[in-house]
């Protein structure tokens, strides 16, 4: 897929996604996210920047982490991600967070220098997460730390098919190389070719568990990546993608909900 398409699909398709963001992801990102902050080793008063921020969950722990005489930077593509983080800080009178709307190919941020910068789950949907790496490392400090979170392999992710259930009904593939990254070494083979050293990386298996077909189906449609072209479909088309996603993950039913599995791949790198 050519790389503006690619960018333009994901900006709207998250400003799309916001509302339904958080309750269908929160507690699935929640041990990568984890684990990605661990590996950071963040300490009080440092300046943090956050890549593909989305509504804030990770700046919001960063804030935790760096207290008051710390500060972070959240970044994203989509204009209504950033709104929501925005309004989030402002309603928890959180004053040491700022939110900017950048791609993460190209930080356009005139800034100080930051101590760390992470992208939680972010690098899957950028067309080169090499470009996003190197944009990370040219706004750290020397010794400064990148971390990064993404979904792993392809075949220990039960909810996998979304992708081709979705692109078997849209002329463009929705990301199309999403699982790339999250293969073999690819994400600690970026990092250190992004220019960062002592790279370390860690992988994560997971379950996500869903109560119901519902929140499954609001999760995987109206949460996520492919939200853009599931707000396009028609109704018949919403119908039988349901049907098709449920049949994909029926394996994982408990009762009336789901324990799919996943995967989770972290690493961490310091900038020379
Ligand atoms: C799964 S969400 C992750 C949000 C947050 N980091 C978290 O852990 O909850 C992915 C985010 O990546 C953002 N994104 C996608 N492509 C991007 C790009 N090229 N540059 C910056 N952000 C991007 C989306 O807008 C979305 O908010």
């Amino acid at each position: 897929m050519d790389a503006r398409l690619q960018r333009r699909v994901q900006r709207y398709g998250w400003d799309k996604a916001v509302d339904d963001y958080e309750a269908g992801w929160r507690a699935q990102l929640e041990p990568a996210q984890s684990l990605m902050l661990d590996m950071a080793a963040l300490r009080p008063g440092e300046r943090v920047l956050d890549v593909a921020c989305g509504t804030g969950l990770v700046s919001f722990r960063i804030v935790d982490a760096v207290g008051e005489d710390g500060a972070v930077l959240g970044t994203d593509i989509s204009g209504e991600m950033i709104e929501a983080a925005r309004r989030l800080a402002a309603e928890r009178n959180i004053g040491n967070a700022r939110f900017e709307r950048c791609d993460a190919e190209d930080l356009c941020l005139d800034v100080e220098p930051f101590d760390a910068a992470l992208c939680g789950l972010g690098l899957m949907y950028v067309p080169d997460p090499v470009k996003a790496l190197e944009e990370m490392g040219r706004l750290l400090k020397p010794g400064g730390r990148a971390g990064a979170a993404v979904w792993g392999a392809r075949a220990k992710c039960g909810w996998a098919d979304i992708f081709p259930i979705t692109d078997a009904r849209v002329a463009s593939e929705v990301c199309p190389m999403f699982f790339h990254i999250g293969t073999r070494d690819m994400l600690a083979r970026s990092f250190a070719e992004a220019g960062f050293t002592d790279v370390r990386s860690e992988r994560l298996e997971v379950t996500l568990i869903y109560s119901s077909d519902d929140e499954a189906l609001a999760a995987a449609f109206r949460g996520g990546p492919v939200a853009l072209a599931y707000n396009r479909f028609d109704d018949a088309t919403k119908k039988a993608v349901h049907t098709e996603y449920l049949r994909s993950i029926a394996a994982y039913r408990t009762g009336e909900g789901y324990e799919i599995p996943g995967e989770f791949v972290v690493a961490a790198g310091v900038k020379l």
